[in-house]
């Protein structure tokens, strides 16, 4: 298929500024460095939608929906993207050059793959060149990294001055795509590098793309972050990455676990160590969407953060992420303020001490919450006792009477007595929970749904079945848009979370992206039942939602015709929009004619 060239869409990108784009449809104020104003995909009277023109997107903190120029034509028009992009080359007076090679896709971010690989090479030449990259290459050997690790590590070096990596990235690449990529920033008059005089750790994510990078100030740099990292991109999303994961994954397979670390350096050490299972998050708390890739390729994590109390916190509240989607967990609890890192530099067998000196998640979290307290106070005795009743009721009622048991000598109390409390405190949960419950279901569901509405609901209730009617739907592409703010959310949420999950991480994966209130919702429409899972139901519903999109825009266009009559447009005008409504009808007759065939 021929489609617009790549040269007619990058000038069409680049010629469609997002506040002018926007700003035609929405009254921007300025914000600092940003603009804001209503959004206009869902109902507010504070504004939430913010406008980037340094980074070329939108995004609205209330409903999520985020994007550049021609995805919110996209979305504001319901248009596809190559009617987008015909849309703004209009505007923009550019003449469309077509190209029998290029067939669209919504895809810009190869162009952001291929920049940041450049710009990992370049840093490993700075790193490596005598000159400028002595200090940090020293920087690095003092620490006990040998040439050989930090070519395996891919480590690199960013010189510490305003913008070479940007001119020697602009020989291949656009302003734009460098922007995009996270890699430079727009100061008023001019672009500048992002990362200076900084070593600098690339981030490939499991199909060893890179994807970011991180990058640490050494030497006598003060007043500055010790890490910066590339912000969130098309690409790349801190909370969804994982450093190392694809350097460590033919080990985890080998030995079907995943050593869980704080820092880079950590992993870095570990691996020369010969513990090479070994991942970490970038500085931000363990997710739930991390857990989940883990858990695609093992159930074993072992979890060795930092021995400080921040470390200890850490570990509590990763336990309980990765409790939730029923990994094993064990820890290896390092000496009192070591880091793996200062524990290996002092302890070469620091394999032999992660393979027999495990404590498991119980132990570990029995020793968290009643460690400091003084056992015998009511209050701190009151206070264990509901975060242990919190943690315990997930486990197994074996290991809840062992740690019950434990507590009530720990703290002098009745074992009796302990368990009684424990139940109530359980009914007690489920009272409020059905309470809660009863008030969203009288919420939600109004009688007399409209047919579309109901439509909806139906196709977010296939959407989650199985991943032949995920597919289905994603196919249909913006044809498919639902009037009701709260179903789109959940249905853009839902498509916008990576599919290769098997359905049950699927659902747990949307669902830690969503609200409470929009979880609540989702659950209660997956409970719903009666449904045949057929592709003629799935169908009829996709061709409801189709005619109430169609019979929008005949409304629309009669409006148009009202207005026109009275602004006393001319006859031809007039005409013009009878053309379009007419051609609308002709494809809602069309459509129904298919469905009685
Ligand atoms: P070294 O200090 O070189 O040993 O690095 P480390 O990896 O051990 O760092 P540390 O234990 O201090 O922090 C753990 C992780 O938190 C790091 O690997 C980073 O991902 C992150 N981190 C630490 N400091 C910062 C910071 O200033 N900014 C950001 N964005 N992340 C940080
Ligand atoms: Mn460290």
């Amino acid at each position: 298929m021929a489609g617009i060239s790549q040269q007619t869409i990058d000038l069409i990108r680049n010629s469609a500024d997002i506040v002018d784009v926007v700003g035609e449809f929405v009254n921007l104020q300025a914000a600092g460095k940003n603009m804001k104003g209503l959004c206009p995909f869902h109902s507010e009277k504070t504004p939430s939608f913010f406008v980037s023109k340094e980074r070329q997107i939108f995004n609205c903190f209330g409903c999520g929906e985020k994007g550049n120029s021609v995805t919110f034509i996209q979305k504001y028009k319901h248009m596809t993207y190559v009617e987008a992009l015909h849309y703004l080359a209009e505007k923009y007076h550019i003449d469309l050059e077509y190209d029998s090679r290029h067939v669209e896709t919504h895809n810009t971010s190869d162009n952001l793959y291929k920049a940041n690989d450049q710009a990992l090479k370049y840093f490993q030449l700075n790193l490596l060149n005598i000159k400028s990259g002595k200090e940090a290459l020293d920087y690095l050997v003092n620490r006990g990294l040998d040439i050989k690790t930090i070519e395996e590590f891919e480590l690199g070096y960013a010189l510490n001055s305003g913008k070479t990596l940007f001119n020697q990235l602009t020989k291949d690449f656009q302003p734009l795509d460098l922007l995009n990529a996270g890699l430079i920033n727009q100061g008023d008059t001019d672009y500048y590098d992002l990362f200076r005089g900084r070593i600098m750790f690339p981030i490939r994510d499991e199909s060893n793309k890179v994807i970011a990078f991180s990058g640490r100030v050494f030497g006598n740099a003060e007043n500055t972050a010790k890490y910066v990292n590339t912000a969130q991109t098309e690409i790349f999303s801190k909370s969804h990455v994982l450093y190392n994961l694809n350097n460590a994954l033919p080990h985890v397979r080998k030995n079907n676990r995943v050593v869980l670390m704080e820092g880079y350096m950590d992993v870095i050490k570990a691996s020369i160590a010969q513990v090479k299972e070994t991942v970490c998050s970038m500085g931000t708390q363990l997710t739930t969407d991390q857990a989940l890739k883990l858990k695609k390729y093992t159930d074993n994590v072992v979890i060795c953060y930092d021995g400080d109390r921040a470390g200890k916190e850490a570990t509590y509240k990763a336990i309980k992420i990765l409790e939730d989607v029923k990994m094993n967990v064990q820890i290896a609890i390092m000496p009192d303020g070591m880091d793996p890192d200062d524990f290996i530099t002092n302890n070469p067998n620091f394999k032999e001490f992660i393979d027999n000196n495990l404590t498991d998640q119980y132990e570990f979290v029995y020793r968290m919450i009643t460690g400091k307290k003084d056992l015998t106070k009511a209050r701190e005795i009151e206070v264990c006792k509901n975060q242990l009743f919190d943690f315990f009721v997930k486990t197994s009622g074996t290991i809840r009477d062992i740690y019950l048991n434990k507590f009530a000598a720990d703290a002098l109390i009745d074992i009796n007595t302990l368990k009684a409390d424990f139940h109530q405190t359980q009914i007690n949960n489920r009272i409020t929970k059905t309470l809660k419950s009863s008030l969203v279901r009288t919420k939600i569901v109004p009688k007399n749904l409209p047919k579309f509405r109901k439509a909806e609901i139906v196709i977010i209730n296939y959407y989650f079945y199985n991943p032949e009617f995920r597919a289905s739907v994603d196919a249909k592409g913006s044809s498919i848009f639902f009037e009701n703010k709260d179903n789109w959310t959940i249905m853009f949420t839902a498509q916008e979370t990576n599919k290769t999950f098997t359905t049950g991480s699927f659902l747990v994966s949307v669902k830690s992206s969503l609200s409470e209130n929009l979880r609540d919702l989702l659950d209660h429409i997956l409970f719903r039942e009666g449904y045949e899972y057929t592709f003629s139901e799935f169908e009829s519903c996709i061709k409801t939602l189709e005619e109430a999109n169609l019979n929008d825009k005949i409304n629309s266009i009669t409006e148009d015709i009202e207005e026109a009559k009275q602004n006393g447009d001319s006859e031809d005008v007039i005409k013009e929009l009878y053309l379009q409504r007419l051609e609308i009808q002709r494809n809602i007759n069309a459509m129904k004619r298919r469905e009685t065939k």
